[in-house]
């Protein structure tokens, strides 16, 4: 798939937005003040005050986020997916090389604690995300970048409290616009202690709800990053087949193919990255480039389900 190894490009904020609330660093400090735009040069400005880069610690190598890794590979549905593939070595290589610095494990730490629906969702986007980089990603460094994004693309919900994230009933509009503002306190977290080392990570928290074909928010952008649109991709797949606190089951494996199957067949991602995965799941050994995609339903979505509803 030769549109992934097109150069990515930087990130630039389409159309600078006030910002609806404040945003704090990890230990509460105050970085942005609500009302503030959300601009290229906000970014800027948080990436000129990073603290200085730490150390880097790999996910594999940290005494609980190393175990708990494993707990998710091991587990139903990703066990099927990995357990023939997990001993070979580059996926291994790419697990054992994506580090996260202080920060992160302090963001992980977080979630694992307060949220732990956001903690497994970051874990297991890691992980799917790792593998599909060594199918989609030629180089080593590219593949690392992508995969170390994948535990942290939701970090700006530590700005969302946690009282909306966990709601289990309909929405109100301005629920719904808090847990959208992950987005942009994510890039702002990710510009100020990522600084000018990493801007993809900035790139990657806020795009990665936007869509092939401009369906996605915060902006509705044609989404153009091939790297991002992995993450977001992995990103869906996790949504579908997890608990949610927004429906009564998650969905199983075939109908949350079916969802991305009908989001690739409409535009929303690429034919490819859907086919790869909907191989992953075969038995049989398929070549997802020749896997004929269908808009058939077979699989059992949940009943009960208020994602994108609000109340009125
Ligand atoms: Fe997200
Ligand atoms: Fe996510």
């Amino acid at each position: 798939m030769d549109h992934l190894l097109r150069q990515n490009n930087p990130l630039r904020v389409p159309k600078p937005t006030p910002l609806a609330y404040d945003v704090h660093d990890l230990n509460g400090k105050f970085l942005v003040k609500q009302g503030e735009l959300f601009s290229t040069r906000l970014l800027q400005k948080m990436s000129r005050m990073a603290p200085p880069p730490n150390k880097k610690i790999r996910m594999r190598d940290h005494a609980v986020f190393g175990k708990d890794l494993l707990q998710a590979i091991n587990k139903i549905p990703f066990h099927p997916l990995f357990s023939q593939n997990f001993s070979s070595s580059p996926f291994e290589k790419v697990l054992h090389e994506a580090g996260l610095p202080y920060w992160g494990i302090q963001a992980l730490e977080y979630f694992k604690k307060m949220d732990p629906d956001t903690y497994w969702h970051s874990l297991r986007v890691f992980v799917l995300t790792a593998f599909m980089s060594l199918q989609f990603i030629k180089q080593q460094k590219r593949k690392l970048l992508v995969a170390s994004m994948g535990p942290l693309h939701d970090i700006g919900k530590f700005s969302v409290p946690l009282k909306v994230l966990q709601k289990k009933t309909l929405l109100s509009l301005e629920e719904r616009n808090h847990i959208r503002y992950h987005v942009f306190s994510g890039a702002v977290l990710l510009s100020y202690y990522q600084g000018t080392e990493n801007p993809f990570g900035a790139k990657v928290a806020l795009e990665h709800h936007e869509r092939l074909d401009g369906s996605g928010y915060p902006f509705g952008i044609l989404l153009s990053d091939p790297m991002v649109e992995l993450i977001a991709l992995c990103d869906v797949y996790d949504a579908l087949i997890s608990p949610r606190p927004y429906r009564n089951r998650a969905y199983d494996l075939r109908s949350g193919l079916e969802v991305l199957t009908e989001m690739a067949m409409d535009g929303t991602f690429s034919l490819d990255l859907v086919r790869f995965l909907i191989a992953l799941h075969r038995q049989e050994k398929t070549d997802y480039k020749k896997l004929a995609l269908s808009k058939e339903i077979r699989g059992l979505p949940p009943e009960k389900n208020y994602y994108g509803q609000m109340l009125s």
